[in-house]
């Protein structure tokens, strides 16, 4: 079979894909029941089952892991002697934020200026589309040469790690060849990409108590230990003038060597104002992809509106450090953790909770698969090569999986590229991102499937 059939064949699947899509963006699926009721989680991984039964999937089950949150799993099994590829997505979502802030409801998938707008479009329920439009365009064009399993996660989102830590307990459920996995994105669109490195990432929060209650500002102010100064100096010490990331003793002048990210493309993708610097030193590749990076994510303290002349007891943060490729991040949560306790100021006491952690990850872009892949983006993107970068997200699974198979290899690919906006505000999907990339991932499983001497007609 061509490689035109194959093109071609997405090219026609693309009406349905879109119905899909909105199906799957439809479900409200946060995996947190704080802000949303578990049955739209739920109702996601039905749907998601029932699709993969559908493609003729056997072993299809919704599963529930250690953080109380569903996965979904199948399996396709290939022909004799075929290699076995895990194809990866999560159905949760991000909240959509301010629901104002959307020109389209977050929950319906909208058309709007050649792309597609909706929760999740790019981030990740797009992802497990383009498996399905790669997986049918193969069956279309002589069958799926490898044997496929289907992993999808239900709480990748929130970091609670429950299908990291069910994988590790049934650690036979996802062996693979190779690993898919369908959550990164094109450095740009148009120009195809696989994503070598992931930062890992611990969350801690943290509190301040100097008092039994809250006092008069004017009474007890300038004297009285303030708790919210107090936690505003030890988050202020957590960077340099410069804005640069410093924990005492974490390594933070690694430097990435691969693809360059231009500071006015930066710059545009990250829509910084006018006038208004950068943070941080060295290449804007080694500050996102290559070194750490802290985050407050959010404090607890009175809102202006209603705010009254006190000096404040308690204060609380939220803390995010991004861990570089290289970095462990359970040493770096406990550099973290003592940094902030030397830094406390007037003797305030401090505790530091530890809420969420992941490993970075760093693939072997020396594989054979990525020869394969390389050879199918060249094909699905006329006149452009693959590139490789790095990303500073993470995908905490990716560390775990790559314990447990130390000999599996790794491409990871997707939709969120930077004008998808992922985790903001009017998230959306290409839909030519979405009909290129999966005639790349049926066009790489092919020549994966020949380059293990598997006939793919
Ligand atoms: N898909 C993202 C990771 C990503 C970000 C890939 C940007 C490509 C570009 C993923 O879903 C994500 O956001 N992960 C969380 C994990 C965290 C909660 C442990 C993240 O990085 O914040
Ligand atoms: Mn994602």
């Amino acid at each position: 079979m061509s490689d035109h059939s194959i093109a071609e064949t997405v090219a026609g699947l693309m009406p349905r894909a879109r119905t899909e899509l909105a199906e799957l963006v439809a479900f409200a699926s946060v995996a947190d029941p704080a802000q949303f009721p578990r049955s739209e989680c739920e109702a996601a991984a039905r749907w998601c089952a029932d699709t993969l039964r559908a493609e003729g999937f056997q072993d299809v089950s919704v599963f529930g892991t250690p953080d109380g949150t569903e996965s979904v799993y199948g399996y396709l099994p290939g022909p004799q002697g075929a290699p076995t590829v895990l194809l990866y997505a999560h159905y949760d979502v991000q909240p959509p934020l301010d629901p104002d802030g959307w020109d389209s409801p977050p929950f319906e998938l909208t058309d709007r200026d050649g792309r597609w707008y909706g929760r999740g479009a790019a981030d990740c329920k797009g992802g497990f589309i383009m498996h399905l439009l790669a997986l049918r365009a193969l069956k279309a064009n002589g069958g799926v040469p490898v044997g496929v399993k289907v992993i999808l996660e239900g709480s990748e989102e929130q970091g609670t790690g429950g299908l990291e830590r069910y994988a590790e307990e049934h650690p036979d459920l996802l062996t693979a060849d190779t690993v898919v996995i369908g959550d990164t994105g094109n450095f740009r669109t148009g120009l195809p990409t696989v994503t070598a490195t992931l930062r890992g990432m611990t969350v801690v929060r943290v509190r301040m108590d100097t008092l039994a209650g809250n006092l008069h500002s004017g009474q007890f102010g300038g004297a009285a230990p303030d708790a919210l100064a107090a936690l505003i100096r030890v988050l202020d010490s957590l960077r340099a003038e410069d804005g640069s990331t410093t924990v005492d003793g974490l390594t933070a002048d690694q430097e990435w060597e691969g693809l360059a990210y231009p500071e006015d493309a930066f710059r545009e993708d990250a829509k910084v104002l006018d006038g208004v610097g950068l943070i941080g030193s060295g290449a804007v590749a080694d500050r996102v992809w290559a070194r750490p990076a802290v985050t407050v994510l959010g404090i607890d303290c009175p809102p202006v509106v209603g705010a009254t002349p006190s000096v404040q007891a308690s204060a609380r943060a939220a803390v995010s450090l991004r861990v570089p490729p290289g970095q462990d991040a359970v040493a770096a949560t406990k550099l973290l953790t003592a940094h902030l306790e030397k830094h406390t100021p007037w003797g305030a006491r401090v505790s530091v909770e530890h809420v969420g952690l992941g490993q970075p990850f760093l693939a072997d872009t020396g594989s054979p698969a990525y020869t394969a892949m390389a050879d199918a983006m060249r094909v699905a993107y006329p006149g452009q090569e693959m590139q490789v970068s790095g990303e500073g997200g993470s995908i905490p699974l990716c560390g775990t999986l790559a314990g447990l198979y130390p000999e599996a290899e790794f491409l990871l690919i997707g939709l969120s590229e930077p004008a998808a906006q992922i985790h903001a505000v009017n998230e959306s999907v290409s839909p030519e991102e979405l009909e290129r990339m999966s005639v790349a991932e049926a066009l790489f499983l092919r020549n994966y499937a020949a380059s293990k001497g598997v006939p793919t007609g």
